[in-house]
């Protein structure tokens, strides 16, 4: 019987691989790139493709056969059509038309930010359409309506930078290494997040979002300071209040028009306790519900992107447009048209 599907994520510098089916993950692997790119202090695209390329053949091969899996039931595979690094994409797109077309089935691309915003509903029963989402990662900050699968409206983003971006600057600024999100959460435990005073960037304005301004005025607070250990900590818990500060009030006012509304928290920033433990506040006081997935699946994985494909291969595909040898990247495609084949 086929009855799983194959998820390959290979947006950024995760390798990740899962197989979903009805009961949930059957089987997943993932291999952070981390510490490939910490000595450049980010990303760098071509070493991340290569590695890619390396890993993702042999990861497969050895998930199936740590999980006696016969690659006979594997209906489906999903693999990240964008947006991403377009080397990084073509590496998991090329590897998934692959092993489709030798096996025989249907190829389907999936976008990433898809993938965060539907992983939450994998385990949790209570999460169905209509929702708001705030999909905060280290290339979007958006909040998005999900009126159904594949039909988002993007209510308001940010106009500059991402928040994942701007906690990776943060970090950076002050001699941490890459990716500063999960330092940033680790020091602010212990700052004083009123010390320094920080702008709250277009707090007034609509659902649009920037960061940038308050990426620089860490900065200038920075090199205005002795950076001490404690001046790092106070640093990152005044930047990581400022940058939830809009957040709240930006989901708030997304919500006001949605009665007992659903807010799910995705992406890589969603892994962040502070920034949960706010937005639970917050829907408590508006009376609607927060859902945020697993902290292991709110930063880059390949579960939701074969959760997403499991969602569309029930749907039913039209076997021409998933057809394997058609293959689709799409580094910059927003949420909107998610629907990439
Ligand atoms: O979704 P993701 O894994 O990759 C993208 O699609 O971008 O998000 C990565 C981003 C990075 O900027 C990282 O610093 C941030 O998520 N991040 C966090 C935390 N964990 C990861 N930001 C704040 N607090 C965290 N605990
Ligand atoms: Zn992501």
């Amino acid at each position: 019987m086929k009855d799983l599907i194959l998820g390959i994520e290979t947006s950024c510098d995760e390798t990740g691989i899962a197989l979903v089916g009805k009961d949930g993950i059957i089987a997943q692997a993932l291999h952070s790139q981390i510490a490939l790119h910490q000595q450049w202090g980010g990303v760098v695209p071509e070493l991340a493709s290569r590695d890619h390329l390396k890993r993702l053949l042999p990861m497969i091969d050895a998930m199936l056969k740590e999980h006696n899996i016969d690659q006979q039931r594997i209906a489906a595979i999903a693999y990240t059509g964008g947006p991403g690094l377009i080397g990084a994409l073509l590496v998991g797109a090329c590897v998934g038309a692959a092993l489709a077309t030798a096996w025989g089935i249907p190829a389907i691309p999936i976008h990433h930010l898809e993938g965060h915003l539907l992983v939450p509903m994998l385990d949790d029963p209570a999460l169905t359409f209509p929702f708001v989402a705030l999909l905060v990662s280290g290339g979007h900050s958006q909040i998005v309506e999900a009126k159904a699968l594949g039909q988002y409206r993007i209510l308001g983003q940010s106009i500059d930078d991402a928040v994942g971006e701007a906690f990776d600057k943060t970090a950076k600024t002050m001699g941490l290494a890459y990716p500063g999100g999960p330092m940033i959460e680790k020091l602010a435990l212990d700052g004083d997040e009123d010390r320094f005073e920080l702008p709250r960037p277009m707090l007034h304005e609509d659902l649009q979002m920037s960061f940038s301004g308050l990426k620089t005025a860490v900065v200038r607070h920075w090199q205005g300071c002795s950076q001490s250990e404690q001046d790092k900590k106070d640093l990152a818990a005044s930047f990581q209040k400022a940058a939830f500060d809009v957040l709240v009030h930006k989901c708030k006012k997304a919500l006001a028009s949605f009665d007992k509304p659903s807010l799910v928290l995705c992406g890589g920033v969603a892994a962040n306790q502070a920034l949960s433990s706010r937005m639970q506040a917050l829907m408590i006081k508006l009376g609607g519900k927060l859902h945020v997935p697993n902290r292991a699946l709110c930063t880059d994985n390949g579960v939701m992107i074969a959760f997403a494909g499991y969602l569309r291969w029930q749907e039913g595909l039209d076997p021409e447009a998933v057809a394997a040898e058609n293959i689709f990247v799409s580094p910059r495609k927003s949420i909107e048209e998610s629907q990439l084949y």
